[in-house]
């Protein structure tokens, strides 16, 4: 699951006591394992293998240009969804052409960048989520004289099967994702004859966390069907992008391993992918959660009528998914002792001895929390708390709420670590005011 353990009753990350960077560097603290992140990147592209995919890492999971090089040094590709992105995929050094933008709204500014990336030749495709936004990359071409590949973001209207949070799930009609299955083959007909984009693939993203295969086997199905419908009227569909939304490990049971969506999903698509189907992956929570932690100092305790409060250095500016989506993350001191030490990350873990705490940050909101009513070892001002599987839409939904500073970032490789993002300063709080 990751590289996140427990030794001699102390948290360790790798082989680098979180302690030590603690102190170092101090908290709150975004601390993220190389070997797990390429770990799970591994795990996706061996599982994906007999479709010769290119995998996409959704950059909006965790974004840190040093982490997105990593990825790019393994051979991934990146799924964007804004012109910061791109740069960022770009400056990470990722190839041009196995990026896929993605975005119900890019700007014109955002288009002309990506058709500009690639000394002009542009990205691997824009996945379109609209007609009007189909014509304005054809315009967009034009003027500049190159051409565009577009992929039509289909919404296979399938059901939520395993419960996705309702923020989080896309795959239905009524979201604002994609053009209903319904209205895609006439899509592709008039599609047919833009002069400046080519429109011969299909996106598919139905969520996140999709935590069975259903989803997933139901809406390539559906995808498969428009392929050959699109073939009868002489539409060659050349690629099929199947998004992302695996599952990753919160509690440590629940996510399906790689090989299990591929055991669901390569059998649908080999024979196609063998005969030239590219077929894309955008996984970005598979990869990214489980390689960090946020590392945290608890400020003080009190109690609060029945409640007790474990008040830390983190707050919900820093990881905003429990009070958002009600999202479970395991916290647990950093240094319990051996006695201590926890046997799983169940949200229902007990040891001898915990007490029922809320652990809450400093900002003035009754949401700035980050468990409620959780069993903990009695904690005390000054003990360090890790807050786990934070790597995935942690420090990429942070922000400066109450005029805090953003948190550090650290890459753990091995014995050794480094600040891949330094922590900001007050100074950085009022540049550009
Ligand atoms: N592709 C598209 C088009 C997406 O919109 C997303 C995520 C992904 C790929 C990657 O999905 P993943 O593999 O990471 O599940 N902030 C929420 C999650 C929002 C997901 C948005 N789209 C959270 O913290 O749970």
């Amino acid at each position: 699951m990751d590289h996140f353990v427990y030794k001699n009753g102390e948290l360790f990350a790798e082989d680098v006591p979180v302690a030590k960077i603690a102190a170092e560097v101090g908290t709150p603290t975004y601390i993220y394992s190389k070997a797990t992140l390429l770990g799970h990147y591994q795990r996706i592209a061996q599982a994906f293998l007999p479709l010769k995919p290119i995998i996409c890492y959704s950059i909006k999971s965790c974004g840190n240009v040093n982490l997105v090089r990593e990825l790019v040094n393994a051979g991934s590709g990146m799924d964007v969804t804004s012109g910061g992105e791109l740069f960022r995929a770009l400056t990470a050094g990722c190839d041009p052409k196995k990026i896929v933008f993605a975005g119900v709204g890019k700007t014109d500014k955002e288009i002309n960048e990506a058709l500009s990336a690639d000394g002009g030749s542009g990205i691997g495709w824009f996945n379109i989520e609209s007609e009007e936004e189909f014509w304005n990359l054809d315009r967009l071409a034009g003027l500049k004289g190159v051409a565009a590949r577009g992929a039509l973001r289909v919404n296979p209207d399938v059901e939520n099967k395993g419960g996705t949070h309702a923020k989080t799930f896309t795959g239905k009609k009524e979201t604002k994702f994609g053009v209903d299955i319904d209205r895609a083959a006439a899509f592709f007909r008039l599609a047919a004859k833009a002069k400046h984009a080519r429109l011969n693939a299909i996106h598919l993203h139905i969520g996140s966390p999709i935590k069975v295969t259903q989803p997933y086997t139901d809406a390539i199905t559906k995808a498969l069907a428009l392929i050959d419908e699109l073939a009868r009227d002489g539409i060659v569909i050349d690629t099929l992008d199947i998004g992302g939304g695996f599952a990753a490990f919160y509690e440590g049971n629940e996510a399906p391993a790689a090989s299990v969506y591929a055991d669901a999903i390569v059998p649908l698509l080999k024979d196609r992918a063998g005969k030239g189907l590219q077929i894309i992956l955008e996984p970005g929570r598979s990869i990214s959660c489980n390689a960090g932690i946020l590392l945290a100092q608890v400020q003080y305790t009190k109690q609060g009528g029945t409640k007790k409060f474990v008040i830390i250095d983190a707050a919900m500016n820093d990881l905003i998914r429990p009070t958002l989506y009600e999202s479970y993350h395991f916290i647990w001191p950093a240094k319990p002792g051996a006695a201590m030490v926890p046997a799983s990350r169940l949200s229902t873990l007990r040891v001898s001895g915990d007490e029922k705490v809320d652990v809450v940050g400093p900002i003035c909101e009754s949401g700035d929390y980050l468990a409620k009513d959780r069993y903990l070892p009695v904690l005390t001002r000054g003990d360090l708390v890790a807050v786990f599987s934070a790597g995935a839409y942690g420090m990429a939904m942070s922000s400066n709420y109450n005029a805090r500073p953003r948190a550090a970032e650290v890459l753990v490789d091995g014995s050794g670590y480094r600040i891949i993002r330094r922590r900001e300063t007050y100074e950085d709080l009022i540049h550009g005011e």
